[in-house]
């Protein structure tokens, strides 16, 4: 998929605010700093889309991106960040679940694990939440730049194995890096037939 124009929509703390764009949207999430926001630019090939920060809890909203006027791309500010205060953070988690458990066009969440981490109990948990609640999801193993390709294998081997615990299969993963651009065109394909069934979906209703 050539992607030609990208247009930042809205920012919401309010799930039930965001309007229904009737049009496919998928959301990338995960602990703060693992680079979501890094990871939207660089699929879109623009540096300063989504903010992008060394320090933690950069993202803080519910931010929507139009792709070729078809369909959207949000960044979700991250979880498990432990410098808000406990209040806020409850705030943030019933907001992202409020918008996840809700939104009708969301087709996908990506869900973003450092592949140079073992696995952290925060993850799998929200992962459960995620099939407990049946939200779709894929996940992407971010900054693969960082190891050796041995030392990335060996963790997200580990945290596959992890899961593996709590479910039967796994969604289809990615390793992506979004110093170098890998795993831009596998990403951007996949969106991009999902987002034909989706039209297909809709033709036949
Ligand atoms: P919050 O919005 O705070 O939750 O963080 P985020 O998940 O959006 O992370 P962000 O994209 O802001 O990136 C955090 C830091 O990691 C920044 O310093 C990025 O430059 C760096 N980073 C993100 N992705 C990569 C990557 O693939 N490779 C390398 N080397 N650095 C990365
Ligand atoms: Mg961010």
């Amino acid at each position: 998929m050539i992607v030609k124009e990208v247009e930042f929509v809205m920012s919401n703390q309010d799930a039930e605010v965001i309007p229904d764009f009737s049009a496919p949207e998928y959301a990338f999430i995960g602990r703060s700093n693992v680079g979501k926001s890094s990871l939207i630019n660089m699929l879109c090939q623009r540096k300063k889309l989504a903010k992008v920060s060394s320090t933690p809890g950069k993202t803080q909203l519910i931010n929507h991106f139009r792709v070729n006027k078809q369909w959207y791309l949000v960044d979700l500010p991250g979880y498990g960040y432990a410098r808000v205060s406990k209040k806020q953070r409850t705030k943030f988690i019933a907001f992202i679940k409020d918008y996840l458990t809700n939104r009708q066009d969301l087709q996908l969440l990506f869900v973003l694990i450092d592949s140079r981490h073992d696995a952290q109990d925060v993850d799998i948990e929200f992962i459960n939440w995620l099939g407990e609640n049946q939200i779709p999801f894929s996940i992407v193993f971010t900054k693969t730049d960082k190891n050796k390709q041995s030392e990335t294998d060996k963790s997200i081997n580990s945290f596959k194995a992890k899961l593996m615990e709590f479910w039967e299969d796994l969604p289809p993963s990615f390793r992506t890096s979004s110093k170098s651009g890998m795993g831009r065109d596998r990403l951007l394909a996949y969106i991009e037939e999902i987002n034909k069934n989706y039209h297909s979906k809709k033709l036949k209703k």
